[in-house]
């Protein structure tokens, strides 16, 4: 990891390659007709992202079309708002901007082949579930920016083995940040946790062992500490302001 990145701007960063990402991956989405069996879990998928629904207001979502439409699985041909499947596992979930609130229920973690979750721009509350952190497995790039996540970065995070992008800007996420296992996360390469009430420093061990983190952003969180191994970088003061 190299400071020299760090910006003190108030640049936001938006997944647009994600975006085009998600795009590719619609296009090549293969619908599978087969009922739902053993080989990929598909039962048991229609019960997850109902409780999902549920714990996040499904009822009031902008756009919900399909979601809990039949008791087919989400992904036979009555496909869901947001819901991409890849021969037959749910592999994204993109529910930007849709009025989501409430909290993140556990049982999304049972989303092992999921590699895409996009819950940005919502009033989603709560703490980041710690249990993500040993139960995604598949997952690459999570963003939910602008939202109300409070309480702290999970250390199980860190551990997520296939994560290359987390951008969690525009939320109340405080206390410090985590040491281990960040710091040897291996694929890693742009975090963002601007605007949030982060404090403290940066964990050395971050400086010495994230060798694929190109992308990081904290600024404008609380307190003047120098965050990135004696780089003093621009937060916002005590009272919410603004000082970069
Ligand atoms: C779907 O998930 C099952 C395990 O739940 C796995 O064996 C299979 O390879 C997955 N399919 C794809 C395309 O990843
Ligand atoms: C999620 O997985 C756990 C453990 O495998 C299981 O007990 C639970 O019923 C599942 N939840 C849903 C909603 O499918
Ligand atoms: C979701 O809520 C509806 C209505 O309150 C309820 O009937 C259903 O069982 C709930 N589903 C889950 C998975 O919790
Ligand atoms: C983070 O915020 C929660 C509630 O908002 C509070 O209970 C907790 O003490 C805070 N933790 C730190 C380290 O500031």
């Amino acid at each position: 990891m190299r400071c020299s990145w760090w910006s003190t701007s108030n640049f936001l960063f938006f997944p647009v390659a994600l975006l085009l990402c998600l795009d590719a991956l619609r296009l090549s989405n293969r619908i599978i007709l087969a009922s739902a069996g053993p080989m990929c879990g598909c039962a048991s998928h229609f019960d997850v992202l109902m409780d999902f629904f549920n714990a996040t207001g499904g009822p009031t979502w902008t756009i919900r079309s399909g979601w809990g439409a039949s008791l087919a699985s989400p992904c036979t041909t009555s496909s869901w708002y947001g819901v991409t499947c890849v021969d037959g596992n749910i592999t994204s979930l993109d529910l930007s901007g849709n009025n989501l609130k409430g909290t993140l229920p556990p049982s999304l973690g049972n989303l092992s082949q999921l590699q895409f979750l996009n819950l940005y721009i919502n009033r989603i509350s709560g703490t980041l579930p710690a249990s993500y952190g040993q139960r995604l497995v598949s997952i690459q790039q999570i963003s939910m920016h602008s939202n109300q996540f409070a309480g702290s970065l999970p250390d199980s995070w860190g551990a997520l083995p296939r994560l290359t992008y987390l951008n969690l800007d525009f939320n109340r996420l405080n206390g410090t940040l985590p040491g281990e296992p960040w710091s040897t996360s291996s694929l890693l390469t742009s975090l963002s946790l601007n605007y949030n009430s982060l404090s403290g420093t940066l964990p050395e061990s971050w400086g010495h062992s994230m060798s694929t983190m190109t992308y990081l952003q904290l600024t404008s969180n609380v307190r003047h500490t120098p965050l990135c191994l004696g780089l003093e970088l621009g937060f916002v003061d005590a009272s919410g302001r603004s000082i970069v």
